[in-house]
């Protein structure tokens, strides 16, 4: 069994935390704040963007990092990516055997509705898409695996279904690829990278469906039992995003739970019953 620090103890972290403890190992969990963490998670308080703040950390076999930014400015993402990982690295007294660090499938400046994989070098187009790559870089160099994740849904995580509810989601490009894994995918791929003993340098957390955002807006509000805007008909091939491609999870062996998200978000309506069309339709 591990002794594990998960840096960032938030969404993902607390389930991958809480998964390593059901496994048996000895997890530590950093984070900011006094919010929850897991049963059996041993807390670390610490905010790395005040080193002063670190106190001595215990000596680990395995890392993962999964820090979240405060927001999309470049200060926010040059403290959570690029600053924060080398304040927590400076502090821990041996270097971790293996170590995983969370970034995003928006390091991809990519807009043209291409396939991006693993081993596609992102060309960032933007600011912080140039600090994620920073990031990764930094973790490469460091020894680490690199876990690029799509847009993470799962419980809790309804913002989405919400926003399908109310009308608002149907802004913006309908165009657009949307690239989805759920929390718990997330999640375990982490912790089975962590356990692997020869782990490729990135991999890609996405599911097996990128859908057109259209059709994806569609089958959501089919699933919630509301209306569907009056749009043209046809629905042209997605023409811009990306497509992000998970072949690199899948020759690793990685059973994905929730290959669709057509099915994961059914398995999330389950767990929020508040939302399903019974509870939403008016008598
Ligand atoms: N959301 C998405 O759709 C998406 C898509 C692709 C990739 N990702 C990436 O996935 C990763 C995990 O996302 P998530 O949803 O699990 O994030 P999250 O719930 O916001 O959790 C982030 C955690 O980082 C901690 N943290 C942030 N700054 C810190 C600091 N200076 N010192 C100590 N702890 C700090 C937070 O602590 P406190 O809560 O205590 O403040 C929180 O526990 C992030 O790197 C994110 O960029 C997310």
């Amino acid at each position: 069994m591990a002794r594990l620090l998960v840096a960032g103890c938030g969404y993902v972290g607390s389930e991958l935390a809480r998964r390593a403890v059901l496994e048996g190992h000895e997890v530590f969990g950093l984070r900011r704040s006094e919010g929850p963490l897991p049963p059996g998670v041993t807390r670390i308080r610490a905010d790395l963007a005040r080193p002063e703040t670190v106190p001595s950390l215990p000596e680990v076999d395995w890392l993962l990092i999964a820090l979240g930014a405060d927001g999309r400015t470049e200060a926010a993402y040059r403290a959570a990516y690029v600053a924060a990982p080398a304040v927590l690295h400076a502090a821990l007294p041996a270097k971790p055997q293996r170590e995983v660090v969370i970034s995003s499938a928006g390091v991809f400046g990519r807009d043209d509705g291409g396939d991006v994989f693993a081993d596609t070098r992102p060309a960032p187009a933007t600011a912080t898409g140039a600090l994620l790559l920073e990031a990764e870089d930094a973790a490469l160099r460091r020894g680490a695996a690199v876990l690029r994740l799509a847009g993470i849904y799962g419980p809790g995580r309804v913002g989405l279904l919400r926003r399908v509810l109310d009308g608002s989601a149907w802004t913006g490009r309908l165009t657009s690829w949307s690239n989805l894994v759920h929390r718990d995918d997330a999640a375990a791929l982490a912790l089975h990278l962590l356990a692997h003993p020869a782990p490729p340098p990135v991999v890609h957390g996405a599911d097996d469906d990128p859908v057109p955002r259209r059709v994806l807006l569609e089958a959501l509000s089919e699933l919630l039992g509301c209306v569907v805007p009056d749009l043209p008909p046809q629905i042209p091939a997605p023409s811009d995003g990306k497509r992000v491609r998970n072949r690199s999870l899948h020759d690793l062996g990685y059973p994905l739970l929730h290959p669709s998200w057509r099915a994961g978000y059914r398995a999330v309506l389950e767990q929020h019953p508040e939302l399903a069309p019974s509870a939403t339709q008016e008598p």
